[in-house]
């Protein structure tokens, strides 16, 4: 009966057009038929009847939503457990629980459909679902027995009342960011052995035991209210000490435990009805970095890097002198030589060009390759400098020991308890600071400079004292205007009407009442990524000193905490993409225009302005268009943040598929040819009207435009491309069209020495240089797959 009158009301309640928050609070039990969908900017949920819990869809970053259970009443809505962290799902992905009581999440992605009650078929029973006080999300029977709980499917955190039982455990996730499974674990195996373990990431498999709680004839981990986190044997006794205890009054703070990403687990303690935030007391193992010493993997914080116990809530992942991140988003990847190592073919005539570096306080403990007794420290030094396999002499001066380690070093770590000198041997001349380089690309050549640099330039030229700061007087027209957050938000209208989006920024359209309303397009920086105030620094550095008609404008920018925002004057004719791929198609003349334009602009960068710069990033949706239709190149700016990483990946390139110029994936220099490349795909499709890949193309050899565009030059077919142009009146024939694709056709040629300056692009365009019979062009398709 109580079934039936609920299953009506809650009827009712989703015949009725209320917003879905009313809909989600009036639910205690959640009835069969139920579901949510991933929506950005409302966390769409079932709330516990408190209200202090949460199951529903989290949106992580950029990355997508999770499914998960979350602390509602407090700022930071720090997730407790979640259905899909290995795979965040998309906005319109949704949650179902069936009329069958099936329980499942659907990745509009995918099309994937997964049970997330596992074991728990159809038709057994389930009755209801509920998001318990507890944080508890269970499904239940109609007399309430509980047939699933996520309690039994912990992810990496324990709440009060929770128990960690045989064969489960706690993993990790992978940095701050990352919610998928990391390098760490807290297991209760089924021999009662209660361990914490590192991983062989990216596999499951358990690498080595860094604490060993208990040993055998554990049965459950007990977390009570008062905040002691216990183990107990079968028989109910429990077992030592408390694994975490930090006795709390329940009713006034939130408690959780948490086996953080940097393989420390923590209780978390947050007082309830305030915006503070999570405190730590109690944890294992007391200091992380000492307490992974393996003889396989890389320690607390990867090879070659340094880890450094700061307090009760944070480890510090840093690299020696002269060594950078591997991966400035996920530190524990490790650190790698900011310098060309020592050659071993002259080693003897390269000692010179090397030197030591002391280290107090520092250690490598294992992975020595040599050893020797009864030498002086300046013995051991020079024998590391002679020795092309050496990075670390590690001296002992009490009794006179050296020890010699190579590369990779492992378990590093800062601790007072180290009693030795670690000695680092960098090349001579090498930036002195810690922290990534930046490349600076000045005349084609490779300058790499330290960030701190980078930011003392721009600091400089950024004042915060003033309102309206001028910028280095050394930079003509540089006059930007500083905004405050609240500014640009109303002008914004709250950040209400997308002009666009990228990976790093989200860009909006504006109007400027106190600039009699003019329109600006405001460019708001995710939040997220921890660059992002080397990242903006630096763009505000290189567009601030530009001014050219073909530039897109900086009128000033915001810097307030965690809001960077940039204002660029608003372009009413959107980008190039939309006017060429759109219809009706754009008429020649408007197109040559936009053509010469661009490599004006370019040149502009190229050769200029006073600090080269190379955009990296040149394609259609990059080149704007005013009022009448002059082109203006954004986005420049971001190359400039390029890490000083010879060994570049697919995922480190900069720039756009199809439009990315082949030494990207190879180790050669970049040089401001990578743009002329870019430009050269643009320029193809500018005359064509077509985009540079086009799956849908109506024959497979046309479906990338460079290949098939050769091919129509090669054997004299241009009127198949004409086809495409030549219904416009004012393409002026046959002969023009063939000058622009030799033009084109020069700029994509793989060696970059062979592809012409931007300059010589610009002279050919206006025709005061004659356009030579181009080489050869080699498939470009390898570079679309
Ligand atoms: C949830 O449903 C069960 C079974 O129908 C019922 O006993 C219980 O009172 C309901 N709880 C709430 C809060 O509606
Ligand atoms: C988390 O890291 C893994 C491994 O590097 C990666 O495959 C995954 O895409 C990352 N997930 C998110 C949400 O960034
Ligand atoms: C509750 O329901 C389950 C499954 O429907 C059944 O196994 C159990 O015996 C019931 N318990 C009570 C107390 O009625
Ligand atoms: C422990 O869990 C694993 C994986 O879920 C399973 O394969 C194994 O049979 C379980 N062992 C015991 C003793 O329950
Ligand atoms: C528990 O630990 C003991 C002692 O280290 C070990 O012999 C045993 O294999 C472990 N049990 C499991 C299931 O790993
Ligand atoms: C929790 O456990 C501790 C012992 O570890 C005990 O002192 C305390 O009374 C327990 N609290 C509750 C609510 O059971
Ligand atoms: C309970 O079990 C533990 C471990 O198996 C044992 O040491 C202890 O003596 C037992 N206590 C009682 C009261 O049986
Ligand atoms: C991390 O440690 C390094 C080296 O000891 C130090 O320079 C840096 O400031 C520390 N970072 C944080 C966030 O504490
Ligand atoms: C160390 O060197 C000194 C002087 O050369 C020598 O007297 C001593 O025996 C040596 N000790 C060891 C342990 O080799």
């Amino acid at each position: 009966m109580a079934f039936e009158q609920q299953y009506s009301i809650c009827f009712l309640l989703v015949l009725l057009p209320l917003p879905f928050f009313t809909i989600a609070q009036s639910y205690k039990n959640i009835s069969l038929s139920s579901s949510i969908t991933a929506q950005e900017d409302s966390d769409p949920h079932w709330a516990s009847p408190s209200g202090e819990f949460a199951f529903g869809f989290r949106k992580i970053g950029n990355a997508g939503f999770l499914l998960a259970i979350w602390f509602e009443n407090i700022q930071e809505k720090t997730i407790v457990w979640s259905a899909n962290r290995n795979n965040p799902v998309q906005q319109g992905s949704s949650v179902e629980f069936s009329a069958e009581g099936e329980l499942s999440l659907t990745d509009i992605g995918t099309g994937k459909r997964t049970n997330i009650a596992d074991g728990q078929s159809r038709d057994t029973g389930v009755a209801y679902a509920a998001m318990l006080d507890t944080g508890n999300f269970v499904l239940a029977t109609r007399n309430s027995t509980y047939l699933w709980q996520s309690f039994d499917h912990p992810t990496d955190t324990i709440l009060p009342t929770q128990t960690l039982n045989l064969n489960s455990s706690l993993f990790a996730q992978l940095t701050a960011t990352n919610y998928s499974e990391g390098r760490f674990k807290f297991v209760l195996d089924s021999g009662g052995n209660l361990t914490l373990y590192t991983m062989n990431y990216a596999f499951k498999s358990t690498n080595f035991p860094y604490l060993k709680v208990q040993t055998g004839s554990g049965f459950q981990v007990i977390f009570n209210q008062s905040g002691s986190i216990y183990l107990i044997a079968q028989n109910g006794s429990m077992l030592g000490d408390p694994v975490l205890e930090d006795l709390v009054s329940t009713q006034d703070v939130y408690q959780r435990a948490t086996l953080d990403y940097d393989g420390v687990l923590r209780h978390y303690k947050h007082p309830k009805n305030t915006d503070s935030a999570w405190s730590s007391y109690s944890y294992i193992p007391p200091n992380i970095c000492t307490a992974i010493q393996e003889y396989t993997g890389g320690g607390a914080c990867g090879f070659n890097s340094l880890c450094k116990q700061e307090d009760s809530a944070h480890t510090n992942c840093s690299c020696p002198p002269s060594y950078i991140h591997v991966d400035q988003d996920d530190e524990r990847k490790g650190c790698k030589q900011n310098f060309v190592p020592q050659s071993c073919d002259k080693a003897s005539s390269e000692t010179d060009l090397f030197e030591l570096k002391e280290l107090k306080l520092t250690d490598w403990p294992g992975g020595d390759y040599e050893y020797f007794q009864n030498v002086s420290k300046e013995q051991c030094k020079q024998s590391c400098l002679a020795d092309c396999f050496c990075a670390i002499a590690y001296f002992n001066e009490i009794n006179s020991a050296c020890w010699k380690k190579g590369i990779p070093l492992v378990n590093g770590r800062i601790d007072e308890d180290v009693k030795g000198l670690a000695q680092v041997k960098i090349r001579k001349g090498q930036a002195k600071e810690k922290g990534s380089l930046t490349l600076l690309i000045i005349g084609g050549v490779i300058i790499i400079i330290s960030t701190s640099l980078v930011v003392f330039i721009i600091t400089h030229l950024v004042s915060s004292h003033a309102k309206v700061s001028r910028l280095n007087p050394g930079v003509q027209g540089m006059n930007l205007k500083c905004f405050t957050f609240m500014e640009l938000k109303e002008a914004t209208n709250g950040f209400k009407e997308e002009l666009g989006r990228g990976a790093f920024a989200t860009v909006f359209k504006g109007v400027l009442a106190s600039d009699t309303g003019k329109y600006i397009a405001v460019k708001r920086l995710n939040a997220v990524v921890k660059e992002h105030d080397l990242e903006f620094k630096a763009e505000v550095s290189a567009i601030g000193g530009t001014n050219h008609r073909n530039l897109v404008q900086l009128l000033g920018f915001c810097n307030e905490g965690q809001h960077q925002l940039l204002v660029y004057e608003y372009m009413s004719n959107g980008s190039l993409a939309t006017f060429l791929f759109g219809e009706p198609r754009p008429n020649w003349n408007t197109r040559k225009k936009i053509a010469l334009g661009t490599a004006r602009g370019l040149l502009y960068l190229h050769e200029e302005c006073s600090n080269q710069i190379i955009h990296c990033d040149i394609k259609p949706q990059n080149i704007l268009l005013d009022d009448s239709f002059t082109a203006r190149i954004a986005d420049f700016g971001v190359c400039k943040l390029l890490k000083s990483d010879q060994t570049r990946t697919a995922t480190r390139i900069r720039g756009t598929k199809g439009y990315v110029a082949p030494e990207w994936f190879k180790s050669m220099p970049v040089t401001v040819k990578v743009d002329v490349y870019s430009y050269g795909m643009v320029l193809l499709e500018i005359v064509c009207c077509r985009k540079n890949y086009e799956p849908e193309a109506p024959a497979e050899d046309e479906i990338i435009l460079a290949d098939w565009a050769y091919d129509c030059y090669k054997q004299k077919k241009l009127h198949l491309l004409w086809q495409n142009v030549g219904d416009d009146q004012e393409m002026d024939g046959i002969e023009k069209l063939e000058k622009y694709l030799m033009i084109a056709f020069w700029c994509i040629q793989e060696d970059p020495s062979v592809r012409p300056t931007i300059k010589k692009v610009t002279q050919m365009l206006e025709g005061t240089v004659e356009v030579t019979v181009p080489p050869n062009l080699s498939s470009l398709y390898v570079q679309y797959k």
